[in-house]
């Protein structure tokens, strides 16, 4: 299956890292060591068309002009599994300020429940990035992105690790002008709306719940 706005991060050491996150017998320490590296490997193809501006700068042996990302980042991870990123993130943008939204699956009705929200009050002019390992029934991660857009974000991007094409199309109903990254598309959900193969319930396993 195709889909358009979906960027599709293939790489032979996300592969080996994404096969080693899906073993059930990663434990938690494992499983979040491995979810920040996917991460970290992640944003160098999630920044690869920011805009940049030009910065003088003294190097020891002439003056000459760099360039810097033109705009802030921000971070927004959904809680709690989208915690498991951030720091893989952070370890290539630094300076990158963090929001938070809180939204849990209720496991009967499937439905997202938001419970928290706290963003940096001028998000609106920064690249935000949202960050998710699963997309599921899309429907935290579509959520997440109407509150963003809310707080009026203007340029946001979807990460995950792993989504199911019912989650890719959800988000993509909503949000189409939003880019999805992800590191694998899985084949399709089961009935209590877990990703096939999937890795399992992703908050569970790095939190070790
Ligand atoms: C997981 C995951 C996503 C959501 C995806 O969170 O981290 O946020 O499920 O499912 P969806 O696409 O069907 O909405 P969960 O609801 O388990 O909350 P938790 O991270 O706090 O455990
Ligand atoms: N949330 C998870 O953590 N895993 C799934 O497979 C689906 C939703």
């Amino acid at each position: 299956m195709a889909f358009s706005n979906l960027i599709l991060i293939d790489h032979p050491v996300i592969h080996t890292k994404l096969t080693e996150l899906r073993d059930y017998t990663s434990d938690h320490r494992k499983f979040r060591d491995l979810l920040n590296e996917i991460a970290s490997l992640m944003v160098y193809e999630v920044s690869r068309d920011w805009p940049t501006i030009p910065r003088p700068v003294q190097t020891p042996m002439e003056r000459t002009t760099g360039r810097v990302l033109a705009r802030q980042v921000t971070l927004v991870p959904i809680l709690r599994a989208g915690l498991g990123m951030a720091e893989g993130v952070l370890r290539l943008l630094p300076d990158a300020r963090l929001g938070h939204l809180g939204v849990y699956r209720d496991e009967s009705t499937l439905e997202p429940v938001s419970y928290y929200q706290k963003l940096p009050p001028d998000i609106s002019g920064t690249e935000v990035v949202l960050i998710d390992p699963m997309l599921a029934t899309g429907g935290s991660a579509t959520g997440a992105a109407q509150l963003l857009k809310q707080a009026g974000v203007q340029s946001l991007r979807f990460v995950c690790l792993v989504a199911a094409p019912e989650g890719i199309q959800m988000f993509h109903r909503h949000h189409p002008e939003v880019p999805i990254y992800t590191a694998a598309i899985d084949r399709q959900l089961n009935d209590r709306g877990y990703i096939l193969p999937g890795l399992g319930d992703a908050g569970d396993r790095l939190f070790g719940t």
